[in-house]
């Protein structure tokens, strides 16, 4: 079983500006819930009872959000809001813990999964990547109970001790803004001999390719769980892609050694770090939210043209 998780939200969010001036992109709401909580609830729904966020000083809010605030709490008791006070301390289920770390100097997604190097210890991890929300709506195991990719993942890590890597078929001009993965057993460009909710071997990848170099367009989307071993990898490992110490390096070091697997995603992502990608998951959030979706879907269906 996976307990932890590193979520690296240190990133100063430029593409969000001026909204993440002052609050940081993880804030930002769908609805009434910040993305970084949807992520967070992700990791625990599929067992991470510790998280680690690898954080920067100017995104304090961000643990504020997943601290106790004392003085509300008392105000919405006295006021016998038990909803709200019940919905406010569902934030951070009893028995999840959330630890931060800072991340003093941008050196890229390498590097603040190394900072997280001594809280991890000698155990596998989760990592999931703040900006990219999955999205798992409707996905029920055999059970009947939810099952999520992040959950499988962790499953077929603890089986076979296979790093796993979640991975999505991407729109070949789009290959360049990813992480790409060619499976062993790659046969053509298009990478449709990976099933959603299948693993396989991974034969290389690479960080950022050019369109004309990537070796398929199977993009890693955001999700992982390693073993510690990457964390002596990622101390050797150099300044790749965009100047930065890059994980994708690390993992096709890992993956020579040991092997590793890319998992295919069977729900949903959002792009939560750019603005479409936002608003598209701002839309579908909207439309399943208990108080709102009934008017919200009124509403859009009387949009006037624009
Ligand atoms: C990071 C990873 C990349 C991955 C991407 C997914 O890049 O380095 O391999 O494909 O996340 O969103 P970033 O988007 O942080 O530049």
């Amino acid at each position: 079983m996976i307990r932890k998780a590193v979520l690296p939200v240190a990133g100063l969010g430029t593409r969000f500006l001026p909204a993440s001036k002052a609050i940081p992109k993880e804030m930002l709401t769908l609805v009434d819930k910040p993305v970084i909580q949807h992520v967070v609830e992700e990791a625990i729904a599929a067992g991470i009872t510790e998280i680690i966020l690898v954080t920067h000083g100017a995104k304090k809010a961000i643990e504020d959000h997943f601290d106790v605030h004392y003085e509300l709490e008392n105000e919405l008791e006295l006021r016998g809001k038990t909803a709200l006070l019940k919905q406010l301390r569902s934030i951070l289920p009893e028995g999840i813990r959330v630890i931060s770390i800072r991340q003093g100097r941008a050196l890229g997604l390498g590097h603040a999964i190394l900072c997280a190097r001594e809280v991890i210890g000698n155990e596998p991890f989760a990592v999931l990547l703040p900006d990219v929300l999955v999205d798992n709506f409707g996905l029920i195991n055999s059970l009947g109970q939810p099952k999520t990719d992040l959950a499988c993942m962790s499953q077929r890590f603890t089986k076979t001790g296979l790093t796993q890597i979640l991975v999505d078929a991407v729109p070949q001009e789009n290959v360049d803004q990813y992480g790409i993965v060619v499976l062993k057993e790659a046969n053509d460009k298009k990478a449709t001999n990976l099933a959603a909710g299948e693993s396989k071997p991974i034969k290389a990848m690479i960080e950022k390719p050019t369109i004309d170099q990537a070796p398929s367009n199977l993009a890693i989307v955001g999700r992982y769980v390693l073993p510690p071993r990457i964390f002596e990898l990622l101390a050797k490992t150099k300044v790749g892609a965009g100047n930065e110490i890059q994980l994708t390096d690390a993992l096709d070091t890992l993956l020579q050694e040991s092997g590793a697997e890319a998992y295919r995603m069977q729900g949903q992502t959002y792009d939560c770090g750019s603005k479409l990608g936002y608003l598209h998951a701002t839309l579908i959030h909207a439309l399943r939210h208990p108080e709102v979706k009934e008017d919200f879907r009124a509403l859009i269906n009387n949009l006037p043209e624009a």
